[in-house]
């Protein structure tokens, strides 16, 4: 399995359910190719978070005007961290990689992302960043609205409880005082969110390939990659 040097370069779409480490792997997929990762699902966040800091979601409620007003001003950027080896993301110039995967930010996302303005703008910024391709993208609709002729198309799923371990280990780690029970909550109600909001709801593309990784570790599922889909003939 080679390195950077691909012949020729591709999109690939990552979409699936939340925290089945689908940027994880994405991250590891594009480091492999030399190619750019990014995390959709951190656009969603920001917006979020942008919301709730200037006055457009308050007592938990959306204010879709407000919200709406907001969305011609937010400047999202992403720049190239080299010790996470992966983009960080910025919101008007403030680095928020920090603030936006708070439990807060989680539990409202859902209801910003089903916001046809918001998708709008964020699917736009999305296609232009994958213009020149030599793209890992992960979110809910890259292979199926962002990106449907990407070349690779993978579905990942895991199951919920395992999902909630990894997340609130990771969220333990960082010190954030949250149950293992309120986790695995949010992603029950986001998978349902995800995949019954009208717009673009999460599904899996015709053409992509299901990667359960429940109980695979990341080099199991390099290794399936690799085996198991066209990338091996894409890439040398
Ligand atoms: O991948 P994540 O859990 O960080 O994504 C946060 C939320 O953003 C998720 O609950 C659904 C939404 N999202 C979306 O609607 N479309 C995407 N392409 C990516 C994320």
């Amino acid at each position: 399995m080679n390195s950077s040097k691909s012949r020729k370069k591709i999109v690939i779409a990552i979409d699936g359910f939340s925290s089945c480490g689908k940027s994880t792997f994405a991250k590891m997929i594009a480091a492999r190719l030399g190619y750019i990762f990014i995390d959709t699902g951190a656009m969603y966040r920001a917006v979020t978070l942008y919301a709730l800091e200037n006055g457009a979601i308050q007592n938990g409620m959306v204010n879709e005007q407000k919200l709406k007003e907001l969305l011609d001003r937010i400047a999202i950027q992403f720049r190239f961290n080299p010790q996470r080896g992966a983009s960080d993301i910025y919101v008007d110039g403030e680095w928020v990689e920090g603030k936006i995967r708070t439990i807060e930010v989680s539990n409202l996302v859902s209801a910003v992302s089903q916001i046809p303005e918001v998708r709008t703008k964020l699917v736009a910024m999305q296609q232009e960043m994958g213009r020149d391709k030599g793209v890992v993208m992960d979110g809910r609709d890259i292979g199926t609205v962002v990106f449907p002729d990407a070349e690779l198309k993978l579905f990942m799923t895991a199951d919920p409880h395992i999902r909630a371990l990894r997340r609130y280990e990771e969220l333990r780690e960082k010190g954030d005082n949250v149950s293992l029970a309120e986790i695995e909550q949010n992603i029950i109600d986001r998978d349902r969110a995800d995949q019954s909001r009208a717009i673009s709801p999460l599904r899996q593309a015709e053409d992509a390939v299901v990667l359960d990784n429940s109980y695979m570790t990341l080099e199991e599922q390099m290794d399936w990659l690799f085996r198991e889909t066209v990338l091996g003939q894409l890439v040398d």
